[in-house]
């Protein structure tokens, strides 16, 4: 008998997770909220490639609902990445998937995809962090970092601490609270050693909003995108994060000592005529602050990671955002993909396994949409029309302009979604079914 070797495989990851309704602080007052595991934002999923992880789902919420794992490349279909299945009212289902062994590390999230009502359960406070831990996080000045999450939600509650519902015209530019917190609380403090490095690991889980951040007096250092490890660290002074998107920004504590904000600047998305909240006036989301005795950091390295870009892609294709049927006239907006609004029964388009295609996304609207596509993550085509070195799965198609990616359909066959991720559009229509054979 050939001799096994033990204890190779890691054990499963086991969680249970359960979404319910409950009274719970909402910054500065108290509000009826959705939660996972009785807290909103919901605890912070740790992962690493390779790990299996079974999550016993429990519906306690007096609506139908599932989790989709925005980021991770695992399945979409069965009991996996399934955004297409529901979980009944009181009803459990049990999800399992297994990141492959060459999982990207980097932030993730788990949100609610029931089409139709998304954009209401995420305003209302479903969300969490994802980790998959690895080789980034290994680096020498990120190991040595003060690793803050902060999951940057806002709401709109009337004074009894009751979510509001919004009319249709507030959803059909995308809904905003005027509550915004970082981890369900308002101008929380981070600390940041003097002389050390603080990430900032950021998930922008608001249904519509986009951030546009900025510390006072600091660069900042993005080291990671969606997709995961830049392959170098790209110094920015301000970063724009759109609906769904996920950064990580390194910080160093350069400054004499104090408290320095990190801010939200105004950010038109167009549609609204500046009458989103968030083209109005800047404010503090958290504050930076300076504790503890000064250490000396390692420098950060100059190279992260290495991403190959995407060969030529076998087949291009268009895909027109709204415009169709009514446009922005006649008091109706369409949300539509090349003029179709989501048919959970239709196949929109049909892709073979292992492809690499090209995507060009044309905007007809007056109005920005984040797009988003599931499963597999994408490189960004450039005004050179080289794909940026960066792996994502949000891109900004900008008001009566275009983007284009480029991606491969790899490992996974089976149906999944693309859409804006202004949840409200998703909600609205504006979604397709992707089926990869
Ligand atoms: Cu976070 Cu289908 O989305
Ligand atoms: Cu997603
Ligand atoms: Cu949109």
């Amino acid at each position: 008998m050939p001799r096994r070797a033990l204890a190779a495989e890691p054990l499963p990851i086991e969680f249970p997770l359960e979404a319910s309704e409950f009274q719970t602080p909402a910054g500065n007052r108290g509000g009826l909220l959705f939660g996972y595991n009785g807290q909103v934002p919901g605890p912070i999923l740790e992962t690493r490639a390779g790990d299996t992880v079974r999550i016993r789902f429990r519906n306690s919420l007096p609506e139908d609902t599932n989790l989709h794992f925005h980021g991770l490349h695992v399945p979409p279909t069965g009991n996996a990445d399934n955004a297409l299945l529901m979980v009944p009212a009181g009803e459990s289902f049990d999800y399992e998937w297994t990141l492959p062994a060459d999982h990207p590390a980097g932030l993730n999230w788990i949100h609610p995809h029931m089409h139709g009502t998304t954009a209401r359960q995420v305003a209302r406070g479903l969300a969490m962090p994802l980790i998959v831990r690895g080789p980034l996080d290994e680096e020498p000045a990120i190991q040595s970092a003060t690793e803050h999450m902060l999951v940057l939600q806002d709401f709109d509650l009337n004074a009894a601490g009751l979510p509001l519902e919004p009319g249709m015209m507030e959803r059909n530019l995308g809904r905003e609270g005027p509550l915004v917190t970082v981890n369900g609380r308002l101008r929380p403090a981070l600390s940041i050693r003097p002389g050390g490095w603080a990430r900032l690991r950021l998930i922008n889980a608001s249904p519509s909003r986009f951030y546009r951040l900025s510390v006072e007096e600091h660069t900042l250092l993005q080291v990671a995108t969606d997709g995961g490890s830049l392959a170098a660290p790209r110094e920015v002074d301000e970063l724009l994060l759109l609906p769904g998107e996920r950064a990580d920004l390194m910080v160093r504590g350069s400054r004499p000592g104090g408290s320095y904000a990190l801010r939200n600047l105004p950010y038109d998305r167009g549609g609204g005529m500046g009458m989103f909240p968030s083209a109005g006036l800047p404010f503090t989301l958290a504050t930076l602050d300076y504790e503890g005795d000064a250490v000396e950091a390692p420098a950060l390295s100059e190279r992260l990671a290495s991403i190959d870009p995407l060969p030529e892609p076998a087949r291009s294709r268009t895909f027109v955002l709204g415009g169709g049927m009514g446009g922005m006239m006649g008091g109706g907006m369409a949300f539509t993909i090349n003029g179709r609004t989501f048919n959970p029964n239709r196949v929109d388009t049909r892709v073979r396994l292992g492809d690499v295609e090209e995507w060009t996304f044309i905007n007809a609207m007056a109005m920005d949409h984040p797009m988003h596509i599931h499963t597999n993550p994408f490189q960004v085509i450039g005004r050179g029309g080289e794909p940026e070195a960066a792996w994502r799965d949000i891109v900004l198609v900008p008001r009566n302009g275009s983007a284009r990616i480029r991606t491969q359909f790899r490992d996974y066959a089976g149906k999944l979604v693309y859409h804006c991720h202004i949840l409200d559009h998703e909600d609205l229509g504006m979604m397709g079914i992707l089926e990869i054979v």
